[in-house]
């Protein structure tokens, strides 16, 4: 959703402010990186934060780390025996997560796993708290099915960008756009969750797993 910039900024002033690390971190991408803009950002990250701290998940899941930002954020919500796994196919920007995930003291609290979520997540052995889908949009729906049977009763799965820009209620659709609004459509017709999408920055489409 696109605020007006004066609004935009008075909501920034008015909500807790960003960490030095996250600050830093949100810099160096915004210099080093390719599509710095895939980062959740100031607004999006204390949203995470407060969410997975509201639920204190003792496991969390997120496909798409890319520098790590939303990773931190969640992690803090962590229980005190939490873990965080973070998968990203990209490995060229591991060296510089994991630099911010010590920095940020949470280096002991989350694993980054490097490859194909699709291929990674059969693999992995854990029931889910929250799960925080943020990849390829082409697969959201693929990964929703390869998660779902690991989130627990009670579970959240949250996925990124399913607003896309607005684009979601154009008539022509692209293959994302497309993509993205059969995830929508396909999280609202499953009576196995509870679901609304929440338009913060470019939309959180946020479910629950009943029990
Ligand atoms: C939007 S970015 C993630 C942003 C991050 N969650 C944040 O808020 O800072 C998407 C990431 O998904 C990764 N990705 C794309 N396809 C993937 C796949 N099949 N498996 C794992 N990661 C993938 C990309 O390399 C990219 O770093």
């Amino acid at each position: 959703m696109h605020l007006p910039d004066l609004l935009e900024k008075y909501i920034q002033d008015h909500s807790a402010t960003e960490d030095s690390v996250l600050r830093e971190l949100s810099r160096e991408t915004f210099l080093k990186v390719q599509m710095p803009q895939m980062l959740s950002g100031h607004l999006q990250g204390v949203f995470l934060e407060f969410i997975s701290g509201m639920i204190q998940p003792d496991r969390i899941l997120e496909i798409g780390t890319f520098t790590g930002y939303s990773a931190i954020c969640m992690a803090k919500g962590l229980s005190s025996t939490g873990l965080l796994y973070t998968i990203d196919v990209n490995e060229e920007l591991k060296t510089m997560a994991e630099k911010y995930f010590e920095k940020a003291g949470l280096a002991d609290k989350i694993k980054l796993l490097t490859g194909d979520a699709r291929k990674i997540i059969p693999g992995l052995n854990e029931i889910f708290d929250l799960v925080f889908i943020d990849a390829d949009k082409l697969n959201y729906s693929a990964y929703y099915d390869l998660v779902f049977d690991k989130v627990r009763p009670g579970g959240y799965i949250i996925a990124d960008n399913v607003l896309w820009s607005g684009k979601v209620v154009d008539e022509k659709k692209d293959k994302d756009t497309q993509a993205i609004d059969a995830y929508n459509k396909k999280v609202k017709e499953d009576k196995r969750v509870k679901s609304f999408i929440l338009p913060l920055r470019d939309g959180l489409n946020i479910a629950q797993k009943q029990g």
